[in-house]
């Protein structure tokens, strides 16, 4: 969301006259996206608006400093009294304010700060904006979270759940097609209660179905809350082909008892007869999700059962994390935390057993056709190329000769798999030249 967000900043400023530059030197302005889900970012932030302390000094005050996104809407005025070089805070719900702030702090030198609550009525989304890709683009469905798991604070900083007007949503989509998007990400903090709010039912199947028929190569979505995947959504991803093969569930934790702690309102059992209902209709399906461990009262039972779910659940990927106290949920404060040595053993054997089960899937692919959409060169070798398949695995082949990467980006072609890594494929190109078709 934050990606998304980013590229409705820097569409509004573009639409008040300023430009892009390549160098933090030469910014007049230098914006800062924030997120706080984890302490981690927190620093992050700090370390990196200080580093610009004495480029600021240097320049006469330039550039003017804005924080936004999560951390703005969370600390507000308490953010300058912390770092008195910030010059502009704002929130979640006011991207579209940051222009006349910045104008304002860089005309008046004083710093400005405006944090709205969610009874604001703006979505990011119907903002103008500057993709970073001419072929993938987000497409938020809502903002905002009613689910209040306990070790989570968005929905205190993004807002209570708020659904984007189904046609509204299907006619961002068709101009996206119609500008040559190849993929589209449908993006929501829980996307299968899409539209509960407006029309009083969840309509993310619905929407699902609208989109897919408006003709998209590709069409993908995160995140999804386990207790509200329904079997018609279900039945709907497995319905359309140009629905990813690939779905982002995250379980948490394995432990139904923490997961009641979490509040997340499944248990271990259910989320495993789920995965097997998806795999039911959807046999290849590639399945990620988020691990939580350390939290409050994890016991090693507790820990091994998240080992089982990952064991059993045969994820191509999963994003881990140690948890991490926000101050203000309840998590916060309960008792039975866990201390940093215990999570971090935790940790290290769930990556590894992360690492084996990626690698299992990886292999699973070997000696079959992907699909692939190229995205441009590797960073780390100028000829091979990369792209993702349709599970989103990531594939790596080499840059046929006589051919550059901008030919091959945005292009989907097939690629015959033969190596497998853990966090990508390799194979070769059925086709070496993007213009013969
Ligand atoms: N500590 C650790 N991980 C967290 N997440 C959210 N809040 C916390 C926290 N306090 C993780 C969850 C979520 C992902 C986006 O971040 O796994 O799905
Ligand atoms: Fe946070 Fe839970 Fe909402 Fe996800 S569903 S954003 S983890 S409160």
């Amino acid at each position: 969301m934050n990606k998304h967000d980013s590229e409705r900043i820097a569409g509004l400023l573009q639409q008040h006259g300023m430009e892009p530059v390549d160098e933090v030197g030469a910014a007049d302005a230098v914006i800062f996206m924030t997120c706080c889900v984890r302490e981690k970012a927190d620093v992050r932030l700090f370390g990196q608006v200080s580093s610009l302390k004495t480029l600021k000094k240097r320049n006469r005050g330039l550039p003017i400093i804005a924080v936004g996104g999560c951390i703005g809407q969370r600390d507000g005025e308490k953010l300058i009294e912390q770092i008195p070089h910030i010059d502009v805070v704002f929130g979640t719900h006011n991207i579209s304010s940051l222009p006349e702030l910045i104008e304002r702090a860089y005309n008046e030198s004083i710093t400005q700060v405006e944090i709205l609550d969610d009874s604001v009525d703006e979505f990011s989304a119907d903002l103008p904006s500057v993709p970073e890709s001419s072929f993938h683009a987000w497409l938020p469905i809502t903002t905002g979270c009613n689910n209040y798991c306990t070790y989570c604070v968005v929905p205190y900083v993004r807002g209570k759940e708020k659904s984007r007007m189904l046609e509204t949503i299907v006619d961002d989509a068709k101009q996206m097609v119609d500008a040559g998007v190849k993929e589209i990400t449908l993006l929501g903090q829980n996307v299968n209660s899409y539209g509960r709010d407006l029309y009083g039912e969840p309509r993310f199947a619905d929407l699902l179905d609208k989109i897919a028929l408006g003709g998209i190569s590709r069409l993908g979505f995160a995140t999804s809350h386990p207790k509200d995947l329904n079997d018609d959504t279900i039945a709907m991803m497995a319905r359309h082909d140009n629905i990813l093969d690939y779905l982002h569930l995250p379980v948490q934790s394995g432990s139904t008892a923490i997961l009641e702690a979490m509040n997340r309102r499944y248990s271990k059992e259910q989320y495993l007869e789920l995965i097997d209902r998806v795999r039911e209709v959807m046999p290849g399906i590639a399945l990620s999700t988020d691990i939580i461990v350390g939290f409050p009262g994890e016991s090693e039972d507790d820990f091994e059962d998240t080992l089982e779910v990952v064991r059993a659940a045969q994820f191509s990927s999963a994003f881990t994390f140690i948890y991490s106290p926000r101050e203000g949920t309840p998590a916060a404060t309960l008792e039975g935390q866990v201390p940093d040595a215990v999570s971090q053993r935790r940790f290290e054997r769930l990556v590894d057993e992360v690492q084996a089960q990626a690698l299992e899937f990886s292999r699973s692919l070997r000696g079959t056709k992907a699909s692939v959409l190229f995205e441009g060169i590797s960073k780390r070798d100028e000829n091979v190329l990369v792209g993702r398949d349709r599970h989103n695995k990531v594939v790596h082949v080499v840059l046929p000769e006589h051919t550059s990467a901008e030919q091959w980006e945005g292009f989907e072609t097939e690629v015959a798999i033969t190596g497998a890594h853990t966090w990508y494929i390799t194979g070769e190109l059925s086709q070496t030249d993007p213009e013969e078709n």
